[in-house]
């Protein structure tokens, strides 16, 4: 099979990794990758905006399978004109990518199909968004509508905190995405992510993982893209991923069938286990970055025909096989970074992978032959542990071999499971 990657992340780089070794590929490209995935892959100078060039690319080369990483491209509807062009995509389509795209049609499906998420209302303005929040108090969050690069979203335990919020969204601070509000009941509990396969009709669940959105230690600091992860979730027990399927998942998929918008891809659902049990805090369309990182680690299956059969609607045909092992990503990010930082800082030397441990490239370039940051998250340390404790011990030893001076990451990714591993 001839594949095209799209996409350049870390997350990317853990894709290209486990299709390279499938038996069952030919040849790999990836649209525009990074020095990472090159190593797996042939990178293409592909401007993915252009709908029109990625199809031509595609044709020319004969591509079998198109994988689509990122959501930008989803939301942009890449999915539909590679399908439209007979050319098998793994993606949602732009019409049931709003799940991702905007966080009120989340929310309206959810009232609509049962499913279990914090009470809320959409504002178009601010003076009602300020009238509910003054009747319902903090602590309460206050989301902008549509993509915010995980930036929308206050989580406000005063009410003026929850006012200024509103008055950030509309005076725009997310520019287009913030011109709708939606303000959310604050759903108390312990977080985790669930990622399951769907082809329209069959769920294939993947696995489960946690990760740490704050910049510093203990949790601390502004949110980011995700400064490291760690898989299993240990509070997504089988009987709460069972229920997860049940009362989340499976009226997802059938109410998105319902309404015209068949979902096709991966759901990335962000839960937040509460005493009632999962609740729905938001669904991503595409793989986590840097959750993908982990679960790739630990997936003993060949991943190219679970991705094929997602897209071509035989997903009951495929099954997912996990090592019981943990893994965990340490991310290594620019200086300043969710900031201003620097960019074209050289990196000097990354250690090569070992059978427990190996290092994913994100936002990396190579310039005049030698290796810079280029991006915010740059380098992911990623190993396998028997627990989490030692998956954490294997990945902070790699990553103390990476000699790049303007970087920096958390030294205590996977806290919350270490603690419960020592209790
Ligand atoms: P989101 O971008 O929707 O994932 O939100 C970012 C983060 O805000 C989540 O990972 C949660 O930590 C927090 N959050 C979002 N919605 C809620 C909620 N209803 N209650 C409590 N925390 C929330
Ligand atoms: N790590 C969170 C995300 O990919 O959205």
């Amino acid at each position: 099979m001839k594949v095209l990657l799209i996409g350049s992340g870390g997350r990317e780089h853990a894709l290209a990794w486990k299709i390279a070794q499938s038996p069952l590929i030919d040849e790999l490209y990836a649209a525009p990758g990074n020095p990472g995935i090159a190593e797996h892959a042939t990178l293409v100078s592909l401007d993915v905006e252009d709908h029109a060039a990625v199809i031509a690319f595609a044709k020319e080369k004969a591509i079998d399978f198109v994988v689509i990483g990122p959501e930008a491209p989803l939301v942009a509807g890449l999915a539909d004109d590679l399908r439209a062009a007979g050319i098998a995509t793994f993606g949602p389509s732009k019409a049931a990518a709003q799940l991702e795209g905007s966080k009120g049609f989340t929310k309206d499906l959810c009232a609509r199909y049962d499913i279990p998420t914090g009470a809320y209302q959409r504002f178009k303005s601010a003076e009602p968004a300020k009238d509910y929040v003054r009747a319902q108090g903090a602590p309460i969050v206050i989301k902008a509508d549509g993509l915010a690069a995980g930036k929308g979203v206050t989580v406000a335990m005063t009410e003026a905190e929850a006012l200024a919020a509103i008055d950030d969204c509309f005076d725009g601070a997310f520019g287009a995405a913030g011109a709708e509000v939606v303000v959310e009941a604050f759903l108390d509990g312990e977080e985790a992510s669930f990622f399951c396969l769907s082809d329209g009709k069959t769920a294939l669940a993947l696995a489960t993982a946690q990760d740490h959105k704050r910049v510093g230690d203990g949790d601390t600091g502004p949110n980011t893209g995700g400064m490291g992860a760690y898989s299993p979730a240990p509070v997504m027990t089988p009987a709460m991923v069972e229920r997860t399927m049940k009362e989340i998942i499976e009226p997802t998929i059938a109410g998105m069938a319902k309404d015209g918008n068949p979902f096709s891809g991966v759901f990335f659902a962000g839960l937040m286990i509460t005493a009632k049990g999962p609740e729905l805090i938001e669904y991503n369309v595409r793989f986590g970055d840097p959750e993908c990182q982990v679960l790739m680690m630990r997936l003993k299956s060949d991943l190219l025909p679970i991705l094929y059969a997602t897209a071509t609607g035989t997903l009951d045909k495929v099954e997912a096989e996990w090592r019981d092992d943990a893994a965990l990503t340490v991310v290594l990010a620019s200086r300043g970074y969710p900031g201003a930082y620097d960019k074209n800082t050289p990196i000097a030397h990354i250690p090569d992978a070992s059978e427990e441990a190996k290092v994913f490239h994100a936002g990396t370039a190579l310039k005049d032959g030698k290796l810079v940051a280029t991006g915010g998250r740059v380098l992911n340390v990623t190993a396998f542990g028997k627990t989490v404790t030692e998956a954490q011990a294997r990945a902070y030893a790699l990553l103390d071999k990476v000699e790049w001076e303007n970087g920096f990451c958390r030294r205590d990714i996977g806290w919350q499971a270490v603690a419960r591993e020592k209790a």
